[in-house]
């Protein structure tokens, strides 16, 4: 019945243009050919689309010349499209990118050294164990990453390890049951996490698309690899037990500025309607799981 189900979801809302975890756009590109560049891999795309998006969470309280003269880590730099940007942009005295995708970090380099950007370096490595001294950055910056690391609380603490006194941590991160916490980008429909058991649903999406995902029991729970499950609960329990100072932070709604989901309205009076009515809800202790978009905060040590 649930097998069914799942099935008829994924025919009815799914989309052919979204893609999953096998991302065919990891192409690697030939940095010596104009060309190549042009036509973008995620590297060149997230530059071009660069820091704005993350930044924008802040609303202004953060912004790029922030950077001047100081040491920046991006944790989770993926590609290192935004890395390459804060370096450029920011002119910040060293950035330094880490992730543990091994062809992010190569491709993040390669497009460094076709840039000439001398003041970056991409690091492979985890946010749970940062290859770097206490107190060697500024800012560490995180976008979309937090809900992926093995453990939420170790790289809390690892951060503030390598954060100077003073220095600021600034994430935006999605929470599990948020809209969409569930990470299938074969459909557009939030909340089948909540509904239906992971099990099942990898199933359905192994049996009928051919989709690989390994499954692993992650703190109680099943969770597809490379989520941790972490919810708006468990971010405030593990940001309770740490030493950080709470400088902002915004439990940022559905179709909150700068928001990726439901391109797909067209309807800007129906967007600003949404916006309204969406805006409290993540205030609503009963609504507050599930119709938390994103998770924004700067923490000073
Ligand atoms: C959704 S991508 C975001 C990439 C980048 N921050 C951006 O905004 O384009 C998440 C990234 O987190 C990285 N990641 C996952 N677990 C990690 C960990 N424990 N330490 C460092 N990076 C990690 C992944 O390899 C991936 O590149």
């Amino acid at each position: 019945m649930q097998y069914q189900l799942l099935k008829l979801i994924f025919r009815f809302f799914g989309t052919s243009s979204f893609y999953d975890v096998n991302v065919p756009n990891k192409r690697v590109v030939d940095y010596s050919n104009l060309d190549d560049i042009k036509r973008g891999n995620e590297t060149s795309v997230v530059y071009k689309d660069h820091s704005r998006v993350f930044l924008g969470w802040f609303q202004g309280r953060i912004q790029e010349h922030d950077f001047a003269r100081k040491r920046v880590l991006d944790l989770g730099s993926g590609f290192g499209g935004r890395t390459i940007h804060y370096a450029q942009a920011g002119g910040p005295a060293l950035c330094v990118g880490i992730d543990i995708d091994e062809v992010g970090v190569s491709e993040g380099s390669k497009f460094a050294r076709y840039l000439g950007q001398t003041n970056l370096q991409f690091v492979l490595g985890r946010g749970e164990q940062l290859p770097f001294k206490e107190n060697a950055f500024d800012y560490v910056l995180s976008y979309d990453v937090l809900e992926h690391v093995n453990d939420f609380e170790h790289v809390f603490q690892e951060v503030y390890r390598v954060l100077r006194k003073g220095g600021r941590f600034l994430s935006v991160f999605p929470p599990y049951y948020g809209p969409m916490g569930h990470h299938i980008k074969r459909t557009k429909l939030p909340w089948i996490n909540v509904f239906f058991s992971t099990e099942k649903t990898y199933e359905v999406l192994r049996k009928e698309y051919g989709d690989s995902f390994e499954l692993w029991p992650h703190r109680g729970k099943i969770l597809r690899r490379g989520l941790n499950g972490t919810t708006v609960k468990a971010y405030r329990r593990y940001l309770g037990r740490s030493q950080y100072k709470i400088v902002h932070e915004k439990l940022a709604p559905l179709l909150s500025k700068p928001t990726e989901i439901y391109r797909g309205i067209r309807s800007q009076t129906l967007k600003e309607l949404l916006r309204i009515l969406f805006a409290p809800t993540p205030k609503i202790p009963m609504l507050r799981e599930f119709l938390t978009h994103r998770i924004v905060f700067v923490l000073e040590k």
